[in-house]
């Protein structure tokens, strides 16, 4: 498989997430009760899969091997990306902090939680659109394909060390129970 292809059905997965999390935005908005171990789930699979492992492939392993093929990390499409990253890893903090508030009894908290998540999907369906169509785009013309073998064995070797073994293929799993808790359709 290329290994952009391996990152856009990741992207797959993720917009999944986003959907959800707007959904439960939706829910507390509205004043429903919220199931706080799906919170829970939801917040450890932004962190672990779509933080740790998605954007970890990204900025150590894809945006070094582009940056080795002449497209710099400071500045253009790949410094916007890292900034991006970033900011969603502050609307992750926002939401997590907001939780744990509100496990403490702070229902208050829930808007909070919610102001942050809708900042985080805003950021990331931007995000993914540009990579999918830019960024993978470039790298699928830049890299060699030696340089794509590489890459494709980083991948694995990441994920298996980021999320724990066996647990990738569990992320997916957990993000499709998600879905057919919240998603109708
Ligand atoms: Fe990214
Ligand atoms: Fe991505």
């Amino acid at each position: 498989m290329r290994p952009t292809k391996e990152l856009v059905i990741e992207h797959e997965a993720v917009l999944t997430v986003l959907q959800i999390l707007d959904e439960i935005s939706l829910r507390i908005t509205e004043g429903n009760d919220i199931n706080i171990n799906d919170l829970e789930t939801l917040l450890d699979v932004m962190k672990v899969f779509v933080d740790r492992c998605h954007h970890g492939k990204e900025e150590k392993i894809l945006f070094t091997a582009l940056e080795s093929a002449g497209i710099p990390r400071e500045g253009g499409p790949v410094g916007v990306m890292l900034y991006e990253h970033d900011n969603g890893r502050r609307y992750i903090s926002g939401m997590r902090e907001a939780f744990e508030r509100v496990k403490e009894g702070d229902k208050q908290a829930f808007k909070t939680f919610a102001a942050n998540a809708s900042d985080y999907t805003a950021l990331m369906y931007a995000h993914i659109d540009k990579e999918n169509n830019i960024l993978y785009q470039m790298a699928e013309t830049h890299l060699s394909d030696p340089m794509k073998i590489k890459l494709a064995q980083d991948f694995s070797s990441l994920q298996a060390r980021e999320t724990g073994n066996g647990s990738y293929e569990k992320y997916f799993k957990v993000i499709e129970q998600l879905k057919a808790n919240y998603l109708k359709g």
